[in-house]
């Protein structure tokens, strides 16, 4: 029987999300440590074989539809015979890690290889969006350009990806909060605010503190990076996109010595992730932790 495989990993948003979906540039990393991996078999009916799901791949639930969608686009541009898709991950599903981007990436990539074909990561990037914009609306572009790199990326919307050129030092934790968000809602409440409130003026404010922090980056001003992220978390929670259980992984983190502590991704839940250069602070904080974690080493992790 005919299989093949196809792997991607997560990331997370540094700097910038939000504001990256109103033309701000952000910066990403890919989070290696967290991944997916999908099997591809010959099968006598379409269907998913997952931890949170197993049955008909028509049938699979609502927060799948996005990927059963592009399932279906790649069965049907590819004339392809039924295929059960094995799908295990060590990524959080709707934590603002880029589960559905890396999902995506990781069927187009085992299509590809099923059916012996190159594909560009162009070519990748236009059909993990054909699944986010059912995710996302109207995805930035962010998570699928990241979670086909090995580097950090500066961001701007529509096309400009520029590798993040200055050497980084320190860590970041990244800390799921339990709670499932949705970058659907968190994008609509938003746009909301955009169109209602004062949103405007928070979305500006992210994107300048961007802007800075991609200077303070340079001179490797490392209090002044954590600054920046305690900022940005300001303007998120006051746009509405934060949650008490990211609040207190914030003040958790703080207390144990971070430079800056942020939530990461759509928000409403999913991750924060907090920027320490000591290691034994981030030790003595990952020691009280209950929930799962993962940490970049920005000076190791990165070519
Ligand atoms: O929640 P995630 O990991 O999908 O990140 C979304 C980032 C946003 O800026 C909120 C949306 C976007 O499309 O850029």
């Amino acid at each position: 029987m005919k299989t093949s495989k196809g792997s991607s990993h997560g990331k997370i948003i540094w700097m910038g999300e939000h504001s990256v979906v109103y033309g701000y540039s952000a910066i990403a990393l890919p989070l290696k440590q967290a991944n997916v991996h999908i099997t591809l078999e010959e099968s006598t009916t379409n269907k998913l074989e997952s931890i949170f799901y197993t049955g008909p791949m028509d049938k699979s639930p609502d927060f799948f539809m996005p990927i059963a969608f592009l399932f279906d686009s790649l069965q049907k541009y590819f004339n392809a015979p039924d295929m059960k898709v094995i799908l295990s991950m060590t990524l959080v599903f709707a934590g603002g890690m880029g589960s559905s981007a890396a999902i995506a990436c990781a069927l187009t990539r085992a299509y590809y290889r099923f059916f012996d074909k190159e594909i560009t990561d162009q070519t990748l990037f236009e059909w993990i969006q054909l699944s986010e914009r059912l995710a996302h609306q109207s995805p930035s572009g962010i998570d699928a350009h990241t979670v086909l790199s090995s580097n950090p990326i500066v961001f701007t919307k529509p096309s400009s990806i520029q590798p993040l050129m200055t050497s980084l030092t320190g860590y970041l934790v990244i800390v799921h909060s339990g709670i499932k968000g949705s970058t659907l809602e968190a994008v609509s409440l938003v746009k909301e605010q955009v169109l209602h409130n004062n949103g405007q003026t928070h979305i500006d404010s992210l994107g300048q503190l961007s802007l800075s922090f991609s200077r303070a980056l340079e001179v490797h001003d490392h209090s002044l990076l954590g600054n920046f992220m305690n900022q940005a978390q300001e303007h998120l929670r006051a746009l509405g996109v934060s949650h008490p259980a990211i609040e207190e992984l914030i003040t958790l983190a703080n207390s144990f010595g971070a430079l800056g502590a942020k939530l990461t991704g759509g928000g409403l839940g999913g991750c924060m992730i907090a920027y320490f250069t000591c290691k034994n602070k981030l030790s003595d904080f990952i020691n009280q932790l209950s929930h799962p974690y993962w940490i970049i080493d920005l000076e190791k992790d990165f070519v």
